[in-house]
């Protein structure tokens, strides 16, 4: 069996990696890729500085081709990312106020509007809130052009797209005693309560190994799941792969049936943001590592498939 075809016969989970356009011509990499995984989302080309380089110009090629490859190989696609402080373009870094406000709603409207029926889920919100103690929303331009920044733009993505379904992605998130954790969950709840147009939260889950994978990860993704929305493990990546993290990973999943799938960040590890850290499931030369029989086995709900 494969990570895809196991996900799916769990409640139709899929199993997704994220997929980044320059690869497409190395065979060695599309063949895991057809092979194993049923989702992607693309790393970097969908993000703001990819599709519009130049404010009111949009640029689409890479993240077609990606889309292209997937959906026509019957992997669902991630939208990454319609607004985030990060990797913005220089002329939307230069704006503030509302000027920005309407840049930014501009961007999420034209961007959901062109994958418009491609994407299954968007990330239209990514990494809004600080890290620490504080539960505050993070200091950014889109930040200071008012606090109702995160729903105007999923009140912009869901009149573009309304059957796409519509995320809030952040990292840091795991912990369910964490502040951060609780900020995003009141944020979710507030936005449930007040009708805000919110489908699923995505937890990044890059993970260092057991000092930021928490025992009550399964609490965190059951809470969020009571809200009445998705969740989904967006970006999986844990340094040094060890094998009983990620079955834990997969095993938390499992048992929330909200959550709807795992991607991890990348394939091998030679194609990891984190390449130094070894964190992915398939080594440099496309070999399974302890961690991919780990987390295929799980997710045959622990016993050996048939013919392995
Ligand atoms: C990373 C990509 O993997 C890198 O190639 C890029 O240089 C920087 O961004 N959180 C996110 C992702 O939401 O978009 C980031 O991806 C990793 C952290």
């Amino acid at each position: 069996s494969t990570l895809g075809a196991s996900a799916a016969e769990r409640g139709g989970r899929y199993f997704g990696t994220a997929v980044a356009a320059s690869r497409l011509g190395d065979s060695a990499y599309t063949t895991l890729l057809n092979r194993e995984f049923n989702q992607v989302t693309p790393e970097n080309e969908m993000k703001i500085d990819a599709t519009e380089p130049q404010r009111g110009q949009f640029t689409y090629g890479n993240a077609d081709r990606i889309v292209q490859h997937a959906t026509s190989r019957g992997m669902r696609v991630r939208g990454h990312t319609l607004a985030w402080h990060s990797q913005q373009p220089g002329w939307m870094q230069s704006l503030s106020g509302s000027t920005l406000r309407q840049a930014m709603l501009n961007h999420v409207t034209q961007v959901a509007t062109h994958f418009r029926g491609q994407v299954t889920w968007w990330d239209v919100v990514n990494e809004a809130y600080a890290d620490g103690s504080s539960g505050a929303r993070r200091d950014s331009n889109l930040q200071r052009t008012g606090n109702d920044w995160i729903e105007a733009a999923f009140r912009a993505a869901d009149a573009a797209d309304p059957n796409a379904q519509l995320c809030y992605n952040d990292y840091n998130i795991d912990n369910w005693n964490d502040a951060k954790t609780q900020a995003v969950y009141r944020m979710v709840q507030d936005f449930r309560s007040r009708g805000v147009p919110i489908d699923c939260v995505g937890l990044q889950s890059h993970f260092t190994g057991g000092s930021n994978y928490p025992s009550n990860y399964r609490t965190t993704l059951s809470s969020f799941a009571a809200l009445g929305v998705d969740v989904h493990i967006t970006e999986l990546d844990i340094r040094n792969a060890p094998a009983d993290a990620y079955r834990n990973v997969v095993n938390d999943c499992l048992a929330v049936s909200r959550c709807r799938g795992i991607t991890v960040w990348g394939i091998r590890d030679s194609d990891s943001w984190r390449s130094g850290e070894s964190p992915l499931l398939f080594d440099g030369g496309g070999n399974k590592k302890a961690a991919y029989n780990a987390v295929l086995t799980a997710l045959n709900n622990g016993t050996t498939p048939p013919g392995t």
